[in-house]
């Protein structure tokens, strides 16, 4: 009897033992059908490419790349106007690595060869000043593991990137990583601002800027704002993907945590205050939108849960995101209204744009970076089937081309301000920072368009046509097709200088196609082309006249610089 008892209780051991150590582990459920992104139904041919404007878009980035390489090969970028070099992303050649993804999807494979050649010869540890952790990460790191994506799934042909090419700039890709480690040497592991790659330590934004308002609140510690803290998921986790070294990601799952899993009290649900206290994780502001250094955390949230829904906290993201896109929604956005408003026929003239909250007031300015948000709406809108978003997206779209289209030349401003129509809205109207406009120009812009200038800059900036790009390849809808043309022949016409393509001083003055008379005219032109204008502007551009099979929304997840990253279930 006691024996038998022995013999029940060893077997009972034996299997209990066979289940703790020796059998698999159970695999992951595998998402069961993925959901797809881009429209299924191409009819009458209409996914196929737009050859005549697809090689347009190309003849601007040959233009681009050739007034570079005259010029300023080697340097951060070219001023487009004097020709002269600027080495303001610490002289890595910023404009080749952040670029060389475009060139790929492009197929220009003598521009990409020389740029892959130059990439796997920078020498990452000596920058040019103290690094910025953020910009870095977007343009130089996502370029990089962009290109080795690139290069893994074939677009890339094997004379261009042989595999030794493609390990060095993995190799590349690692060791600037390495160095920005100390980035995030922080108790809350969220970033600081800058990182001094002599002494591999965390600094505070040159000037230190401590103080908010000198007035009022010192900050003990630098604080950042989401953006800072929250977009390198993607590149970090596309590097842990090729390295198979899981800290990279593991860097970012800290970064992001105290926005992610926010313990404080939300009053639009889904949307943290800022900026944060980089050691202590104190809200130390109290600022809330999806506009400049916030955007791509919540860019973040939606586009880390379609690379990887498998993804433990994937479900946890998708909820953030919705939350805080119904919050976009239900609290920040409004319609503009001719001010002062004459008659019922001004409702159909209504454009709905969203706003921020500012320490404690809603201001109905938004800038020209909040562009991105109708595309990420429209992709989390599809990814989630929440067609209400779709048409918020939409709706928002419509906002940016007017914006775009009520200009005299065609391109939209930097930052624009409005009056909300409906009476909903009033109630913030006369907390408005955005106040009525005290001059002439603007009353009588605000009078014809719904809106008037608070900035009339534009820096080449990719978000409007970002946008665009998505609404077209989830869509389908001609119109998306012709507002990017639109924007390009308006960009083209009055941007393209003898080197590259000059920012505009002011949107509202034409300087016309001349190359030699334009550069006259009289608050037109800055000698200024950011790396993003190669690296994001042309690519989406290209990309929109393309046919939708290249760069597919479903193969691959875009960085928030427009580097694709794939998609590996
Ligand atoms: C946000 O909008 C919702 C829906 O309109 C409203 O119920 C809520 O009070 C708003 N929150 C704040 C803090 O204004
Ligand atoms: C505005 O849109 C209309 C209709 O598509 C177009 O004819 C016009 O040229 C556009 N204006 C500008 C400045 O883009």
């Amino acid at each position: 009897m006691i024996l038998s008892r022995f013999k029940i209780l060893t077997a009972v051991v034996v299997v209990a033992l066979y289940f703790l150590f020796f059998r698999s582990p159970t695999p992951p459920p595998r998402v069961a059908q993925r959901p797809r992104i881009q429209l299924t139904t191409w009819r009458d041919g209409k996914g196929l490419a737009d050859n005549a404007k697809a090689s347009a878009v190309l003849g601007a980035m040959a233009h681009t790349f050739k007034g570079y390489h005259e010029m300023a090969w080697g340097s951060d970028g070219v001023r487009p106007i004097s020709g002269r070099k600027r080495d303001d992303r610490n002289g890595w050649g910023c404009f080749i690595v952040d670029s060389a993804t475009t060139l790929a999807l492009m197929g220009m494979w003598d521009e990409l060869e020389l740029s892959i050649q130059f990439i796997k010869e920078i020498d990452f540890s000596h920058p040019k000043g103290l690094v910025d952790p953020f910009e870095t990460t977007i343009r130089y790191l996502g370029g990089l593991v962009s290109l080795v994506d690139l290069i893994d799934i074939g677009i890339v042909p094997d004379h261009v990137a042989s595999m030794e090419d493609r390990e060095s700039i993995l190799q590349q890709a690692v060791a600037l990583t390495e160095k920005l480690r100390p980035a995030y040497d922080t108790p809350t592991g969220m970033p600081y601002p800058r990182v001094n790659f002599k002494s591999n330590k965390g600094e505070p934004d040159p000037p230190v800027v401590y103080i908010k308002d000198p007035t009022k609140i010192k900050y003990d510690h630098p604080a950042i704002g989401p953006a800072r803290a929250g977009s390198n998921i993607l590149e970090h986790r596309a590097l842990t993907r090729l390295t198979r070294d899981k800290s990279y990601a593991a860097t970012s799952l800290r970064a992001w945590r105290s926005l992610v899993w926010n313990p404080l009290p939300e009053p639009f649900p889904g949307m943290v205050d800022a900026p944060m206290d980089i050691v202590t994780g104190i809200h130390v502001g109290k600022d809330r939108h999806w506009d400049a250094g916030h955007d791509s955390y919540y860019e973040y949230l939606i586009k880390e849960a379609i690379l990887a829904p498998q993804d433990e906290h994937s479900k946890h993201y998708e909820h953030r995101w919705h939350d805080a896109a119904l919050s976009l929604r239900a609290n920040l956005s409004s319609r503009s209204a001719h001010a002062p408003l004459k008659n019922e026929d001004s409702y159909l003239m209504l454009h709905q744009f969203i706003g921020k909250y500012l320490d404690g007031e809603v201001v109905n300015e938004m800038s020209h970076l909040a562009h991105f948000a109708p595309g990420n709406l429209l992709l989390g809108g599809r990814w989630l089937s929440a067609p209400n978003l779709i048409t918020f997206g939409q709706a928002l779209l419509e906002g940016c081309r007017h914006t775009y289209n009520a200009t005299t030349t065609g391109v939209g401003p930097e930052k624009w301000a409005w009056t909300p129509a409906l009476s909903s809205a009033k109630g913030f109207l006369e907390k408005s920072a955005a106040r009525y406009p005290e001059d002439l120009e603007n009353q009588d812009h605000l009078q014809r368009t719904g809106f008037w200038v608070a900035n009339p800059k534009y820096k080449l900036r990719p978000e409007y046509v970002e946008s665009l790009f998505y609404a077209w390849r989830i869509t389908g809808e001609q119109r998306y097709r012709d507002w990017a043309w639109d924007a390009f022949q308006a960009i083209d016409r009055q941007c393209r200088t003898k080197y590259g393509y000059a920012s505009l001083a002011d949107v509202r003055v034409e300087v016309g196609n001349d190359l030699d008379e334009k550069v006259q005219v009289q608050g037109g032109l800055i000698d200024e082309e950011e790396s993003f204008w190669a690296g994001e502007t042309l690519k989406y551009l290209y990309l929109i006249f393309a046919d939708v099979r290249l760069g597919s929304l479903d193969q691959f997840v875009y960085t928030t610089e427009g580097h694709p990253l794939r998609i590996v279930d």
